[in-house]
């Protein structure tokens, strides 16, 4: 929450937000690019850049060919995505999954799975999403437990694919461990976890350190490199040893190599022309049959 928005009392600000969605949702009807799905440019603007309405769609169908390319995801799937947001991938893969599959999204942030349950569950039986009120200085500071604690709130041995597309970028190094691990735990055996990072190798952490990445990292917080030192998991990179580690240790094994992002050091190509719609690094990992 911005410094200025705190000084305005809960409701009145509620009440400009209501203002605001109702404004930008009528440009965006005037201008024919609405769409039931996807959230007003407040809500979207929570989870990325996402000026353009047309643009949050595509870039969750790019994210969806990553997943039916490297996790087979099908019709049946039973498919969990960490920190979903206002349902950007949810608002994709409602064309996928059907019952007896099932989709399940979890957020710390109260508000964006509100959106969700209202517009995406309500349509979509099979959809269903949770808040877990987890503190996150960015995304939900009055949280009341914390993220390095939380027990996912289903049960073991559960879903084919666990998802967290750039939500580790937003974590610390020990909530990062807990996630992955309750991941695991959550997971089918022979399940596969799908997540997104930006992982400090020989090769991008100097970059970083020059100021090459987007976006800039340019402070030193434990093994990390962070954007903001006052806010670590604003936006944050971490060791990729630290990451396998947490995979390894947990009881997945690598699915492929890790495939690496142009958020440093390669050449950005426009949003949407990224492989998988990710400008960040992809690990894809099986969880092994064992305790
Ligand atoms: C950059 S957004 C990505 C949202 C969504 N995964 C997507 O791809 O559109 C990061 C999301 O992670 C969520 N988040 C951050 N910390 C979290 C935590 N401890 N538990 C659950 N969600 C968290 C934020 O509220 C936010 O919705």
């Amino acid at each position: 929450m911005g410094k200025a928005s705190a000084l305005i009392p809960g409701a009145a600000r509620a009440r400009c937000a209501r203002i605001f969605d109702a404004g930008t949702g009528l440009v965006e009807r005037i201008l024919g690019v609405a769409d039931p799905l996807v959230p007003p440019l407040r809500l979207r603007l929570h989870v990325g850049p996402f000026l353009d309405p047309r643009v949050y769609k595509v870039s969750a169908e790019r994210n969806l060919e990553a997943l039916q390319a490297l996790c087979s995801l099908v019709p049946t799937t039973r498919f969990l995505d960490i920190g979903c947001g206002c349902g950007r991938l949810a608002s994709a893969l409602v064309a996928v999954i059907e019952p007896p599959g099932s989709y399940e999204g979890f957020d710390t942030a109260e508000e964006p799975i509100e959106w969700c349950r209202r517009h995406i569950g309500s349509r979509f039986p099979n959809f269903g999403f949770r808040a877990t009120d987890t503190f996150s200085l960015r995304y939900n500071p009055y949280g009341a437990s914390a993220a390095e604690e939380l027990t996912f709130p289903y049960a073991d041995d559960y879903f084919d694919i666990v998802f967290a597309g750039s939500v580790y970028t937003h974590m610390l190094p020990g909530e990062v461990s807990n996630f992955i691990s309750e991941s695991r735990r959550v997971l089918r055996p022979g399940g596969i976890s799908f997540a997104t990072f930006c992982l400090l190798t020989d090769r991008s952490l100097p970059l970083v350190k020059a100021g090459k990445s987007s976006p800039p990292l340019p402070y030193v917080f434990g093994d990390c490199m962070v954007r903001d030192p006052n806010d670590p998991a604003s936006f944050i990179a971490q060791p990729e040893g630290f990451v396998r580690s947490c995979f390894t240790n947990s009881g997945f094994q690598f699915l492929g190599p890790i495939r690496y992002g142009s958020w440093v050091g390669r050449e950005r190509l426009p949003e949407l022309l990224e492989p998988y719609g990710f400008d960040q690094d992809i690990i894809v990992a099986q969880k092994l049959d064992r305790n």
